[in-house]
């Protein structure tokens, strides 16, 4: 049998895709390129429409492309958009998990509400979304491709930045994707996470105006590649753990990080 050409195994045309968190940033860029590789896709986000042009992407491109508002820290609303998505998307193929919040501040002035939020909506809601799919392919006797959006900090701390609450959810989500990879690896499903340092979203741009400007210019210093990332520089990675280009990729976490996962840059005229 003649194997598949390389385009052929990045596109997606016929399968169907969740993406939490799609409403604008990463998610949205993941969101969109889902579509354009003949995808189609249902965001489900916290807010009541997406800020950024969803719905425009199916007549682009010839796909479905739904919203539901959604909140993945609830689990009668995640649940209940979630079934929603199904039903409007007639089947799933995978999904990705890019919901999330950060919090940017000293270790001893973290507080127990905003620790559990961002616990509550960045792992236990790629937990249970997760644990939806896995439910929904099973029932389907399909394969699939679960991708969870981590984080650098999943692996190491980043300089200037105290978020500790953030790193514990991240962390999480970094081993509930290596564990579940062993899982649910005899039923055809995939699992792989992406882990992201600065990229240029409402998020980084929210923590630099919380924090001081030093900090805020380690974005751009910090990493070796000398620049903050953007958001369409993550998105082809799930496009590639979505798509039969990973068919033997489980377990696997790709850092998008300019390279600051092997320590920080620019220094080098300081020697
Ligand atoms: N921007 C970065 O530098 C960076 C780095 C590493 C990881 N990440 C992760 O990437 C993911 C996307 O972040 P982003 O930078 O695009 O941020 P963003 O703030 O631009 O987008 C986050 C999206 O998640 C949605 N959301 C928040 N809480 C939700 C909830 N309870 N239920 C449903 N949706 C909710 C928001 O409405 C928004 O659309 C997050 O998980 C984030 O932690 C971002």
């Amino acid at each position: 049998m003649a194997s598949k050409s390389i385009s052929e195994k990045f596109s997606l045309k016929g399968k169907s895709y969740i993406v939490t968190g799609g409403a604008m940033g990463i998610g949205y860029h993941i969101t969109k390129d889902i579509a354009e590789m003949g995808g189609n896709v249902a965001v489900l986000d916290l807010r009541d429409s997406p800020l950024e042009d969803v719905y425009g992407l199916a007549k682009k491109h010839n796909v479905k492309a739904e919203y539901f508002q959604a909140d993945v820290s609830s689990e009668a609303s995640l649940k209940s958009a979630f079934d929603k998505a199904v039903q409007s998307l007639g089947k799933l193929d995978g999904i990705v998990t890019a919901a999330g919040i950060a919090i940017d501040k000293p270790f001893v002035d973290q507080k127990w509400d905003e620790v559990n939020k961002v616990i509550q909506v960045n792992a236990m809601g790629s937990f249970f979304a997760a644990q939806l799919t896995a439910r929904q392919l099973q029932h389907q006797k399909t394969p699939g491709s679960i991708v969870f959006i981590a984080s650098i900090t999943a692996h190491c701390n980043l300089p200037g930045y105290r978020m500790a609450g953030y790193n514990v959810s991240k962390g999480g989500v970094k081993m509930l994707s290596q564990v579940l990879s062993s899982e649910l690896a005899p039923q055809g499903i995939r699992v792989n996470s992406i882990s992201p340092a600065f990229i240029d979203t409402n998020q980084t741009r929210g923590a630099k105006e919380h924090t001081t400007q030093a900090a805020g210019a380690l974005m751009e210093s910090a990493p070796p590649m000398l620049r903050i990332g953007q958001p369409d520089e993550v998105s082809p990675a799930a496009v590639f753990l979505l798509s039969e280009a990973s068919s033997y990729v489980t377990g696997a976490d790709v850092l998008v990080s300019g390279g600051i996962h092997t320590g920080r840059g620019g220094d080098y005229d300081m020697v």
